[in-house]
């Protein structure tokens, strides 16, 4: 993934820059737009500090030095907040200077152009693969599955990768598979991202690079850093992968058909849809952060809200009635080999 030219940046292709790829992208670049305006906090409050140490401000009597105080300890905090973030605490140099954001129609390079226009980083290429392939330092391949043997066959992309990072995104493709296509000079790993990225909520889950690829730490990083930026990342072994497929790729799905039932349940009771989505969505992301934060099983949640004889209780028996946790891990079981088989050739 490294290359001696690449001191300063590299450039990564996006080939299907589509709704995944779209994602990535605006959860990277809206990252990289935070860490910019946090270095310039941080440069404020390293100047602040340093004017309120060693210059007493001549105020006249006009308290600015307090207000100046203030301004330090709202920076400060502010800093501090962020230090928790996932993508502010990833090196910003790991992440890639230059994007080539790639598609087939010109309709689709429209939209992608507009969707950018204010990032002078991407650059929107449409119908011509290598010429992104050789450019790059690193490749995600974020086209549809079956898409993608044509693409790595077309007539010097092999020779273009060699040396370099693929990472594919395409649920079902293993690494196997994609290692036909390609040289084995060629890096070849896999990460199952989901459509959250794009809000830097995403979760991703990267398959480990063997320590005896050259570069490996480098490009591990790097990745870590682009997946990182958009969400939480975490590295897992490639037999994961089809489980992971249903969990966290399709996952908002799920989560959005309990939450759309919650709205209806609302509506149902007289309140108006807009008041009963924001309740019902703001409830889950608060459940889901009690989880992540407290790291709190969901059952130890779930009864300490539970009174006896209470309303919770009530709605409970009805779930269970309704044996909605078979149908919940069902629909992962499913899910899991579906993906499991969007890798294969069709009949
Ligand atoms: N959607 C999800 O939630 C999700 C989650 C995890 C992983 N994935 C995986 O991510 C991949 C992409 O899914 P998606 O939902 O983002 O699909 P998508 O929205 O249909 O995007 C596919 C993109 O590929 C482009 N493309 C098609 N042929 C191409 C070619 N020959 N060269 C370059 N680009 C080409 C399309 O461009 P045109 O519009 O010009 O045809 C489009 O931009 C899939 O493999 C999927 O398994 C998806």
């Amino acid at each position: 993934m490294s290359s001696p030219k690449q001191q300063n940046g590299y450039t990564l292709a996006i080939i299907g820059c589509g709704t995944m790829g779209v994602a990535i992208l605006s959860g990277v670049l809206d990252s990289k737009k935070m860490m910019e305006a946090r270095r310039a906090a941080s440069a404020v409050l390293s100047q602040s500090m340093s004017n309120g140490s060693t210059t007493p401000v001549s105020n006249g009597g006009n308290g600015s030095s307090s207000q100046q105080q203030e301004l330090s300890a709202s920076i400060a905090s502010l800093l501090e907040l962020e230090d928790g973030d996932d993508a502010t605490t990833q090196n910003a140099t790991q992440l890639p200077t230059k994007f080539l954001a790639c598609v087939n129609r010109q309709e689709s390079a429209r939209k992608l152009k507009k969707t950018f226009e204010d990032h002078e980083c991407v650059e929107v290429i449409c119908k011509d693969n290598l010429r992104a392939a050789r450019e790059a330092d690193a490749v995600i391949i974020a086209c549809k599955p079956q898409m993608v043997a044509d693409i790595l066959q077309q007539e010097g992309i092999r020779e273009a990768l060699r040396n370099k990072l693929v990472c594919s995104i395409c649920a079902g493709l293993t690494i196997k598979g994609i290692q036909a296509h390609v040289d084995k000079e060629t890096t070849v790993v896999r990460a199952m991202p989901n459509t959250p990225s794009k809000i830097r909520e995403g979760m991703t889950i990267l398959t480990p690079l063997p320590a005896t690829i050259e570069g490996a730490s480098e490009s591990r990083n790097r990745l870590v850093a682009i997946f990182s930026a958009v969400g939480k990342c975490r590295i897992l072994d490639e037999k994961h992968f089809d489980a992971a497929t249903a969990l966290a790729g399709s996952g908002p799905a799920f989560a959005c058909v309990f939450l759309e039932a919650m709205v209806d349940g609302g509506v149902m009771m007289g309140m108006p849809r807009s008041e009963a989505l924001e309740l019902a969505a703001q409830t889950m992301q608060g459940a889901a952060r009690m989880v992540l934060q407290s790291g709190m099983h969901p059952a130890a949640i779930k009864d300490s809200v539970t009174t006896p004889g209470g309303c919770t209780i009530a709605g409970l028996m009805n779930l269970e009635d309704g044996r909605l946790r078979s149908t919940v891990a069902r629909t992962i079981q499913a899910a899991t080999e579906h993906a499991a088989g969007l890798g294969m050739p069709k009949n």
